[in-house]
């Protein structure tokens, strides 16, 4: 199934993944300013610096994703929800494994901020199974699914919920496309441009192969942050899809 991204130009549906300092965060910022639009705020770096990096990265014309993968019950989450829209985030995580009524309260506490600060509603994502669980983990946690019949479970449960979409796998992704929908943002990390290091990274996509797979969005961090001139490594991506 095709998705509805695919007339929206491949640089504005690469997010650049800063997993780093603050001060290797503004300076890959000013070297990706006018070229990538999705720069993405993992917990490592927004516990170290709270709302203000968010706030930074906005200033200099980025759109934010921050991922800070929320799991509590609907209340808090509906006030993290609102917290992180009313700091600016244009996109943001959520356990699904925490139920339909958790994912609808962080729905809820997005759209009231956004209402509240005039902001646009920012995209809700939920992660299904974490790409570092296996089938063993799985069933240590009491879940005697296959995995991809897990992710199947709760992506079926992030669209009952309402919300935009899901992180995946590339290889996840085509399933997914044919569950959520033509609408439905489908943001993947795990990709990699040919020819390029893996670093930790086990199964990995060309980018060209994750959109071909129905993604919406891709990750990609360390191809472009530890590139040693990271806005010419965009573009190469970029001019490559
Ligand atoms: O450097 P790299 O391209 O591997 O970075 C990928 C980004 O996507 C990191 O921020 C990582 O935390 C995130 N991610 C991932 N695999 C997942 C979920 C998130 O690599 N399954």
């Amino acid at each position: 199934m095709l998705s509805s991204f695919e007339s929206i130009p491949a640089r504005e549906r690469i997010i650049v993944a800063l997993d780093c300092g603050i001060d290797e965060a503004f300076d890959l910022a000013d070297k990706l300013q006018g070229k990538a639009t999705w720069l993405k705020v993992g917990m490592t770096l927004f516990y170290a610096n709270g709302p203000a990096i968010v706030y930074a990265l906005k200033e200099r014309g980025f759109k934010v994703f921050l991922d800070l993968k929320f799991h509590d019950i609907p209340h808090q989450v509906e006030g993290a929800a609102a917290s992180a829209t009313g700091n600016g985030a244009d996109m943001l995580t959520m356990h699904t494994v925490g139920g339909v009524d958790m994912m609808r309260a962080a729905q809820k506490g997005a759209v009231r901020a956004a209402e509240e600060y005039g902001f646009d509603v920012p995209v809700t994502l939920g992660i299904t199974v974490l790409t570092s669980m296996s089938e063993e983990g799985l069933r240590e946690i009491g879940v005697n699914r296959a995995v991809a019949d897990q992710v199947a479970v709760l992506a079926e449960q992030a669209k009952v919920a309402g919300i935009s979409g899901v992180v995946a796998s590339p290889q996840e992704a085509a399933e997914l496309r044919e569950i959520l929908g033509p609408d439905a943002y489908i943001v993947t990390p795990g990709v990699r441009p040919a020819g390029s290091e893996k670093g930790d990274q086990s199964r990995v996509s060309t980018p060209a192969e994750a959109f071909a797979a129905g993604a919406s969005h891709i990750v990609i961090g360390r191809p472009i942050t530890q590139s040693a001139d990271p806005a010419a490594a965009f573009e190469r991506i970029a001019a490559e899809l």
